[in-house]
């Protein structure tokens, strides 16, 4: 893990309220895996002082990483405004990021909203290490509206069969994106899914996985302060009880079994 200043290669607007900024890295970010995250601050310490995390989008071979984010709040809304050619302040590579695939049954991937952040680059990385093959994975893209569906091309242009519900019924059918993750593994179970977003999500997914039987890795999120195990400020309640787990260090990305929602 290192903390660097780095360069911003570009921030594009990606529609709605969603950016995509390019950082310029060094090697040990480079060698990110998918699901790992990263923190980012303003170098001049301005407000907000507290770093912020967001998840690796992607890497940009032999240069940095990418990263897809979505205007929420006072730091995502200075982020937007950047420049290429500025500096930022980066922490990074930091938790734990997804476990690779260990059987040969069929992958779902599963995403609601800005969840989609991590799972294209789980899907590039699957596919580059060849750990399965296109036929054999099934993209779950779930969002309020039609707006919010983001990656649906890029996932395409990896061969991937893609799914698509709305809340609204704007793009694919109306309705939570679980149902038609539920109804294909209940025709086929899949060797394992792979999710992201929201809690009522995860934990909707999460009692999928148990009731049918299949390992599933979540990535989950929570308020973080340090992003290093230092202020507990991310713990989440883990079915062992007798602990805590903190999201920053034990996780993100946890087996679906290990977390009490
Ligand atoms: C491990 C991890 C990975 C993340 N990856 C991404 C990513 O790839 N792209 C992305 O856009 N965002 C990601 N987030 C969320 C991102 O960190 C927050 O959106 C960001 O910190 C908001 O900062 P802000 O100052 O703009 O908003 P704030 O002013 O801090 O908050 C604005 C509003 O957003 C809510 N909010 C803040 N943080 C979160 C959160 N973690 N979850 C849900 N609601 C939140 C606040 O409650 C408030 O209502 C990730 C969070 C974690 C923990
Ligand atoms: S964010 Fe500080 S312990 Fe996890």
């Amino acid at each position: 893990m290192i903390t660097e200043k780095v360069r911003i290669l570009w921030n594009k607007h990606v529609g709605s309220s969603y950016y995509k900024i390019g950082l310029k890295c060094g090697y040990e970010l480079i060698a990110a895996k998918p699901g790992q995250f990263v923190m980012l601050r303003f170098e001049e310490r301005t407000l907000p002082l507290l770093r912020r995390p967001f998840s690796i989008h992607g890497i940009i071979e032999g240069e940095g990483v990418e990263i897809l984010y979505r205007v929420v709040g006072g730091f995502t809304g200075r982020l937007s405004e950047v420049k290429d050619g500025e500096w930022i302040d980066i922490m990074g590579p930091l938790g734990k990021g997804f476990f690779p695939p260990e059987n040969s049954g069929g992958i779902f991937i599963v995403a609601g909203g800005i969840g989609v952040a991590p799972m294209l680059f789980l899907s590039k990385y699957i596919l580059e290490k060849k750990m399965a093959s296109s036929s054999g994975m099934r993209v779950f893209l779930g969002a309020g509206s039609k707006e919010d569906l983001l990656c649906r091309d890029d996932f395409s242009r990896l061969g991937l069969e893609v799914v698509v519900t709305t809340d609204d019924g704007s793009d694919g059918e109306a309705c939570l994106i679980t149902n038609p993750v539920e109804a294909a593994v209940r025709e086929k179970r899949p060797g394992i899914i792979y999710a992201c977003g929201p809690p009522g999500m995860l934990k909707c997914l999460a009692g999928i996985a148990e009731k049918y039987e299949v390992p599933s890795q979540i990535s989950m999120e929570s308020v973080m302060a340090c992003g290093i195990g230092a202020c507990l400020g991310c713990a989440v309640e883990g079915k062992d009880e007798s602990r805590y787990l903190h999201v920053c260090v034990d996780g993100p990305v946890f087996d679906s079994r290990d977390i009490k929602f």
